[in-house]
């Protein structure tokens, strides 16, 4: 357990800073460049602990992987040259590890066990199950295969056509990149989008894949081809400076070269519902991704209704949402948000007992919240429940309160943003 005492903070926050990268983006580098013929250079690699258990898993399937500060270079001689693990795969808080590389292993002829810490034990998994056992998969686990830890071995599998009962782009990508393996077309069909980086990735890496509306299909037994990936700043990251940036009086913060991939930027429409001042300038692609500095300053905010298609957009932002929502004049509304409740807590009751905690009128639903603002937050022992967006909000909501926050263990940070204290010492 790592304790974090923070003291009220009286000032503004000001300055420049360059967020780590893209989440999504950085295990989506590690599995591709794993798998294409050639070499793969990945520049501004998210340094986080789920990351490196993507690099982890394909090392234990021979692949070699050097790094160098958030550089990465991938060595690979395509899907054929990985070879069978020796040691189970432990792949800690990562449930996008989890779920794209048991999308993988369902097609490569190894067997293999993955496991992962008390978290990840908890989430469900029949999401990518089902699907891939239709594809053929042999998947044991607890639970039916639904929890894990999870054994595969290593089959033969046919295309299938499948419409996603989840708004999750892991169950999604889990079917693609088995897609990518199986025997004949595979189709995928979601009813609300959700991030694409997969998609995108697969045709930087010269795959045969075709996107038309919701639907993407992808033919089998491709190979892939090297590319070099530089990793956007992450959006999900960066949500907390522009919340911070947002409600602290007096402020004004440049957060330079942030992702701003379209099923991602939600919480920017949120931002300029409720009022914010947010300016983007400097916008370009950058590996198939658009990006750009975004500049966020003081405004007053009001509250807002999120619902419907928006939420998978900023599935992730929705706690420090929660904050903003706080410091809004009027009621905040989410719904449609029932997959909080499988993330790395569940984030519904997280989220409200910690700004409750705090002082803030907030109702969990069973889909969402409803926020009451805005209310002055006092101090509080408040607990991350070991989730590093819970943690990070807890820490932003520090510097609006009017005395002590205790943070019961912020070691959880490591996963997505190792360097968060570091960059918000820098703008105080
Ligand atoms: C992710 C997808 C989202 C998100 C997670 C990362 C990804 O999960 O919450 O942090 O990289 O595909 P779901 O797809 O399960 O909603």
């Amino acid at each position: 357990m790592s304790e974090k005492v923070l003291m009220p903070f009286n000032g503004t926050l000001a300055g420049t800073i360059e967020v780590p990268g893209d989440k999504s983006i950085s295990h989506r580098a590690v599995i591709f460049g794993s798998l294409a013929n050639g070499v793969t250079n990945v520049t501004n690699f998210l340094d986080g602990e789920d990351c490196k258990r993507t690099v982890h898993a394909f090392r234990q399937m021979g692949v070699n992987i050097r790094e160098n500060g958030t550089d990465l270079v991938i060595e690979s001689d395509g899907i054929t040259s990985l070879t069978e693990s020796k040691q189970p795969f432990y792949f800690g808080n990562s449930g996008t590890t989890t779920r794209l590389m048991l999308g993988i292993l369902s097609g490569l002829p190894f067997f293999t066990v993955s496991y992962g810490d008390a978290s990840l034990s908890k989430r469900p998994m029949d999401r990518v199950v089902t699907p891939l056992r239709k594809m053929g998969a042999m998947i044991d686990g607890r639970s039916d295969g639904s929890l894990l830890p999870i054994s595969v071995r290593g089959s033969t599998l046919k295309g299938i056509d499948y419409t996603l009962p989840v708004k999750s782009a892991q169950v999604k990508s889990a079917v693609l990149l088995a897609g990518l393996l199986a025997e004949g077309q595979t189709t995928v069909t979601e009813t609300i989008p959700t991030r694409d980086h997969t998609e995108n990735m697969l045709k930087a890496f010269g795959a045969d894949i075709q996107t038309a509306g919701n639907t993407t299909i992808i033919t089998n037994k491709q190979r892939l081809t090297a590319t070099d990936v530089q990793v956007p700043g992450d959006i999900s990251s960066a949500a907390f400076f522009l919340a911070a940036g947002a409600i602290i009086p007096g402020s004004s913060i440049l957060l330079k070269n942030v992702g701003l991939n379209k099923s991602r930027t939600g919480i920017m429409e949120v931002l300029e519902d409720m009022g914010a001042d947010i300016q983007i300038e400097n916008e370009k692609a950058i590996s198939g991704e658009p990006i750009g500095d975004i500049r966020v300053s003081y405004a007053k905010l009001k509250g807002t209704v999120i619902q419907g298609d928006i939420i998978p957009r900023l599935i992730d932002e929705i706690p420090i949402i929660a904050l903003l929502a706080t410091q809004a004049e009027g009621i905040t509304t989410i719904k449609d948000a029932e997959e909080l409740r499988v993330k790395e807590t569940d984030r519904i009751n997280a989220v409200t007992e910690l700004l409750s905690t705090l002082g803030a009128d907030i109702t969990p639903t069973g889909d969402g919240m409803i926020i009451k603002g805005k209310t002055p937050l006092n101090g509080g022992k408040i607990a991350s429940c070991d989730d590093h967006r819970i943690a990070m909000m807890g820490a932003i909501a520090s510097l609006i309160s009017e005395s002590e926050v205790i943070i019961d263990d912020i070691s959880c940070i490591s996963i997505s943003y190792p360097g968060f204290f570091t960059d918000l010492e820098s703008l105080m």
